[in-house]
């Protein structure tokens, strides 16, 4: 950048006749943003068609019983997303992981980790995991996974890039997610494909 150039930036910055326009640009670009990436599928519940991933980053934390992390054991470990959810491809849900499953690995990986002492504390209580419902439909809504893998929808196409984030948040699914990608695939969209 050229001497001009710096002292030209630094003069708008100051507040040239530029300066405060830009700055109100930007303000009413980072609403619109958010109003339409966030809250926007909210106010019109049943008709949003985001994948609700915006919602698993900025909706409310969940506590779960362990930080379990899906970045470190899908991307940098390479772990399966079926060796984890084994029933997708047979049958309605997904399944969750055991805390056999874990210990398969975590008896001999990381073993006197705390957050491992705390899955071995479970196991010998004969206790299942309590982990908190992150993706859910109400019970009106009948949703076979195994069908959708069938046809080789991916797990990001409606879950999102899972396997880049740390923690998972609540995360509800809008009708208009559904139907729009079931209008492009020749899907059923009749009410009572969906609701029984
Ligand atoms: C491809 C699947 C699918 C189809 C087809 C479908 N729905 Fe839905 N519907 C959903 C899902 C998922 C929800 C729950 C999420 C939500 O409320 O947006 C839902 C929610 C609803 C709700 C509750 C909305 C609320 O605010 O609680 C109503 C009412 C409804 N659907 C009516 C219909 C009618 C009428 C049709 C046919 C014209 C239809 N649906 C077709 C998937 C579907
Ligand atoms: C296929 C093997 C495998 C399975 C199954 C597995 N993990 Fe891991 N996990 C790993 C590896 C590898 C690491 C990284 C260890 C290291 O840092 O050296 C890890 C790390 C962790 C850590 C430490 C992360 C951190 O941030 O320090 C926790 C906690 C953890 N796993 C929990 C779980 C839980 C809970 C389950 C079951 C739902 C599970 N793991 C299943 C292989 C596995
Ligand atoms: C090492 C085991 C493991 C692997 C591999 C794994 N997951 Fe998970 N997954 C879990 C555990 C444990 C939970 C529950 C804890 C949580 O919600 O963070 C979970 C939760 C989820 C949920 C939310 C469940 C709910 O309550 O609605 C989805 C969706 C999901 N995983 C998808 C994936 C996808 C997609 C992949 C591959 C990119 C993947 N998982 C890989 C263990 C795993
Ligand atoms: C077509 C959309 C779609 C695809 C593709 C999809 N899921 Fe799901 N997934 C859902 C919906 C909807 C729910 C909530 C179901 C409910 O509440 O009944 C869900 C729930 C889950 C859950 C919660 C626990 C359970 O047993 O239901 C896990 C885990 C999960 N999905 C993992 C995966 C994995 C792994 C893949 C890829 C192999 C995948 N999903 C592909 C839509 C999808
Ligand atoms: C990314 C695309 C995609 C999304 C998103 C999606 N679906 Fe589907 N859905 C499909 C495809 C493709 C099929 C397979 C149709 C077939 O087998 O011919 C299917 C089939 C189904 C079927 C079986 C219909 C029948 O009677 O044959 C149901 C039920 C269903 N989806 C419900 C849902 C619900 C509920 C949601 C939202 C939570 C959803 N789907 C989201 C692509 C999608």
């Amino acid at each position: 950048m050229s001497v001009a150039a710096v002292n030209d930036t630094k003069h708008w910055l100051r507040g040239g006749a530029g300066g405060p326009l830009l700055l109100v640009a930007l303000v009413v670009v980072a609403v619109a943003f958010l109003f339409f990436y966030y809250l926007y599928p909210g106010l019109h519940r049943g008709y949003g068609d985001k994948i609700p991933f915006a919602r698993a980053i900025f909706g409310g934390a969940l506590e779960q019983p362990i930080p379990f992390s899906h970045r470190l054991h899908a991307t940098d470990k390479e772990i399966a997303c079926q060796y984890c959810h084994p029933y997708t491809e047979r049958s309605m849900n997904a399944g969750l992981p055991t805390i056999g499953k874990c210990l398969g690995c975590h008896d001999h990986i990381i073993p006197e980790h705390e957050e491992i002492l705390k899955l071995k504390v479970y196991r010998e209580a004969g206790a299942t995991l309590p982990w908190k419902r992150v993706y859910y439909n109400p019970d009106h809504v009948f949703f076979p996974h195994y069908r959708h893998i069938a046809k080789g929808v991916q797990c990001t196409e409606c879950h999102g890039e899972i396997e880049q984030v740390d923690r998972l948040r609540q995360a509800t699914f809008y009708m208009g997610m559904c139907i729009n990608c079931h209008r492009r695939k020749n899907a059923p969209i009749t009410c009572v494909a969906c609701h029984q």
